[in-house]
Parts: structure tokens; C-alpha cells; sequence
């Protein structure tokens, strides 16, 4: 195995994604340069389409992802993370993306995978499971520049972060996806942070009108919980917050998390970034089960 970083850290990952859906770790740099080059020469070469906020963005075939997937080791370390939480059957899909210097939020508080109003599209989502790895890269892999500069131009600020998380939001997300699923709550918009509150809301109401203790393995006082968390990220506005995490995306950093945990795409400042992403999705069972207390 070429850069075997994943493997490595693959038994860390794995803990950590599920103890608290998110995890992180850095290539070698010889590893970044290399794959930021490969990664820029496929945008220049492959059709290119562009994201909401204008990057460049291509996907790639599916032997490139293959091969990336087992040059970085990420074969194994899903292998791992699978196992560890119960999900079968996944697949890898990868693409990668120059995003464009921005002061504005990308994509504000949500969660990913959430509900379309269609019965089948419900029963398919409930157990499928999104681990995204993003591979932070060099959009500059010529220019050698000192240790601490921006990704940009010499001497302008680099970006705080652009990649925030909710710890542990992805059980209530869960639970959110279960109590629709099994018709337990009715279906209504489940997708940004705002929603999934209002949702938590209908599961604790429908709680009280059966006198459950609990709901999805998850005590009344925790669901409670999570919306003073939440009221408080969202009143936290763009800056840092004791009330979420948030990674600096420099070059190089791999952050690893499920699609479920509540997370927001922030300002990138002056920051060009590269990104390698690979999209693995599983089914997990479990998910699809009914349980109350
Ligand atoms: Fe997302």
C-alpha cells in the first residue's frame, strides 16, 4: 500500500465516528502534493461542471475511484468502520472540487440524507448510512511558499475553518428518520437544523401523548437537550462556538464523518481549497427497526 494513513488510523476512526460521528486525520506531504496534483490535472482534463457557489467540480470513473480508494487505504478502513457499525453492503463514489474563495457561509446547519416526500425514496434512505471522507488538498502544488502563509495569495489571512460539526447529532437524526419511517411522527421538512428541531419537538409531544420514556433508545431529557444545543448553534451566528466543532481545512487534513450529524460548509475567507471527497454508503438494519420504551 502506497500511503497507508487511512489503515493506520482506520481503528481510531472507527471509534470515534461512532462515538461521536466525526473523526480526523493528516496525510504525509509528499502524499498532499502528490494527490493535489493529480486531482488539479483531472479538473483541467475531465468535463467539468460547477457547484452552487461556481467551483470547478468533476467526478471521477469509477476505476480512478477504485484506485484512489486503495492507494489511500481507504478499502480496509471502511471495511473497519463498517464492521464496527454493523453497516453492509456499501459502495464508493468519488469526485473532487476547487472551491472558490468565499466570506459567505457555503451551505448553512443540515444534515444530509433527508426524506422526500415518496414512500420508496423513505424505506431506501432509513437504513442507508453516508461516511464522507474529504481530503483537503494543495490548489497550488507549485508554489512552495513559507509554513503558516494562506493557501492564496502570500500574507492574506487563512480561513478559521470551513467545515463545522454538531457532536453527536446523527442518533437524533436517526431518530428523527425512524419516527417518520415507522409513521411514528408525521412527515414534514427534516432537512436543515430548524427542522430536524421541529421534528425532535413532534417526537417528544407524540412521547408525552403515549407516556414513553423513551424513543429510539433516547430519554426525553436527551432529546431536550439536543434542541437547547441546537437553539444555541443557531443563535451562535458565524463564528467559532463552544457549542460545535469546527476543523481548519488545510491542506493535507482528511476529515471523516457521517452525513447525518448536523454539520454547515462555512466561509472558506481567503482560502482556495482543493477537495477529494469519497461518498460510502452502507445499509444499516438496525435503523430500520421500531423500538420504544
Ligand atoms: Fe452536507
Amino acid at each position: 500500500m502506497l500511503l497507508p494513513n487511512a489503515i493506520k488510523h482506520s481503528y481510531r476512526l472507527a471509534l470515534d465516528l461512532r462515538e461521536c460521528d466525526y473523526s480526523t486525520f493528516y496525510l504525509g506531504k509528499f502524499s498532499t502534493w502528490l494527490l493535489s496534483l493529480f486531482c488539479l490535472f483531472c479538473i483541467k482534463i475531465r468535463p467539468i461542471g460547477t457547484t452552487r457557489t461556481n467551483s470547478k467540480y468533476t467526478t471521477f470513473p469509477r476505476f480512478v475511484t477504485s484506485l484512489l480508494s486503495w492507494v489511500l487505504g481507504l478499502k480496509p478502513a471502511i471495511s473497519l468502520i463498517s464492521q464496527k457499525l454493523n453497516i453492509d453492503c456499501y459502495k464508493v463514489d468519488s469526485d473532487s472540487y476547487l472551491s472558490l474563495p468565499t466570506e459567505t457561509v457555503l451551505i448553512d446547519w443540515h444534515r444530509d440524507s433527508a426524506f422526500l416526500l415518496d414512500t420508496e425514496n423513505i424505506k431506501i434512505k432509513t437504513g442507508r448510512h453516508t461516511y464522507k471522507f474529504f481530503v483537503y488538498l494543495n490548489p497550488n502544488p507549485f508554489s512552495f511558499r513559507r509554513e503558516g502563509s494562506s493557501t492564496s495569495e502570500g500574507g492574506k489571512k487563512p480561513a478559521e475553518g470551513a467545515l463545522s460539526f454538531i457532536p453527536c447529532s446523527t442518533r437524533f437524526s436517526r431518530a428523527v428518520d425512524s419516527a417518520i419511517f415507522h409513521d411514528f411522527i408525521p412527515f414534514d421538512g427534516d432537512h436543515s437544523l430548524e427542522y430536524l428541531v421541529s421534528r425532535v419537538r413532534d417526537i417528544l409531544d407524540e412521547m408525552d401523548r403515549r407516556n414513553l420514556q423513551s424513543f429510539f433508545g433516547l430519554e426525553r431529557k436527551e432529546y431536550i437537550k439536543f434542541i437547547d444545543t441546537a437553539n444555541n448553534v443557531l443563535s451562535s451566528g458565524l463564528g467559532l462556538s463552544s457549542f460545535f466543532t469546527t476543523f481548519p481545512v488545510d491542506p493535507g487534513r482528511v476529515v471523516v464523518f457521517n452525513g447525518r450529524t448536523v454539520h454547515r460548509g462555512g466561509a472558506t475567507g481567503d482560502s482556495q481549497r482543493l477537495v477529494l471527497r469519497f461518498i460510502t454508503t452502507g445499509t444499516r438494519l438496525e435503523d430500520t427497526l421500531f423500538y420504544v420504551t
